[in-house]
């Protein structure tokens, strides 16, 4: 069972405020989502779909690169997400939809959409059933933009290897987490294959209809002190396991006490950039 104060999930008042300052206060979240706008196109929308849209962090740079008259549809199956959201972004060109993305053709019109940009979630995601939903909606040419983390792509920027001299955050606090509390991680076998390669996600999208036109592989620099800060929204909290959130934020404190608050800390992305095919003739 989980304790008492566990934060289990993205569907949570406290997970929802917590990430929402997050996004306000560092700029990670922002500099994806800007990136992810500004490669899908926007200049000639009329509808574009913020998948997994959270709080509205990737929202707010969509909304900054859509022609007048354009307008953006947020989706996400999480309502503590969008209750923040809804509070604290208001734009009459915006709306709020509650639905799993792998539901999204449930919800708008088919054929009509300009762009889908879904930063920072589409592994979290049915992936077979979000294609075929997202193509289902695109117009003939619209774009779909997505971002995958480093780990699941199995990629790493060099700028991620150059930084990576000491001891990660994320070891730190298994270190105390063992020291402090016998945890034990659960193996982890180190050859695992990547959950989302590129060859798995083209061959997916390519069953859905919707041809890869665009690849990157791009660093986000950060520092440890936004590591932290990352780190103590709840969901991501560390170490998973049954540990209380004050427990895990105890153990965040005595491991980075361990580290330099300006250190640079690094995450590597795939970025993907698809279009919908013209149907054919
Ligand atoms: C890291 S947040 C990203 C939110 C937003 N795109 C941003 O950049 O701030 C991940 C979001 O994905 C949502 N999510 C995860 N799986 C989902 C699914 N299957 N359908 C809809 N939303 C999902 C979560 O509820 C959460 O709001």
């Amino acid at each position: 069972m989980a304790p008492h104060d566990a934060i289990l999930g993205w569907d949570e008042d406290t997970n929802a405020a917590a990430y929402d300052a997050f996004t306000r206060a560092h700029p990670m979240y922002n500099v994806t989502s800007r990136d992810l706008a500004r490669r899908a196109g926007l200049s000639d929308v009329g509808l574009v779909v913020d998948l997994c849209g959270g709080a509205g962090a990737t929202a707010r740079a969509i909304l900054d690169h859509i022609p007048p008259g354009a307008r953006v549809i947020s989706v996400d199956n999480a309502a503590a997400m969008q209750r923040v959201g809804r509070r604290t972004l208001i734009d009459s060109r915006l709306s709020w939809i509650t639905a799993p993305a792998e539901h999204l053709a449930d919800h708008v019109a088919h054929g009509h959409i300009g762009a889908v940009v879904c930063n920072s979630a589409i592994w979290k995601t049915d992936i077979a059933a979000v294609f075929a939903a997202v193509s289902r909606v695109l117009r003939p040419g619209g774009r779909f933009v997505f971002n995958i983390g480093g780990g699941f792509a199995g990629i790493r920027h060099p700028d991620e290897q150059a930084v990576s001299g000491g001891p990660s955050l994320n070891t730190l606090i298994h270190d105390v987490a063992a020291r402090d509390y016998g945890y034990i991680a659960p193996p982890k076998s180190a050859d695992a294959p990547p959950k989302l390669p590129l060859e798995t996600i083209t061959c997916e999208l390519a069953a859905a209809g919707l041809a890869v036109v665009d690849t990157e592989i791009v660093a986000q620099h950060s520092t440890m002190a936004e590591k932290k800060a990352w780190l103590s929204i709840p969901v991501f909290s560390r170490p998973e396991g049954d540990f209380t959130h004050a427990q895990r934020m105890r153990i965040l404190e005595t491991a980075y006490a361990q580290t330099t608050p300006d250190a640079p800390s690094v995450t590597s992305w795939l970025v993907v950039v698809a279009e919908r095919r013209e149907p054919p003739a």
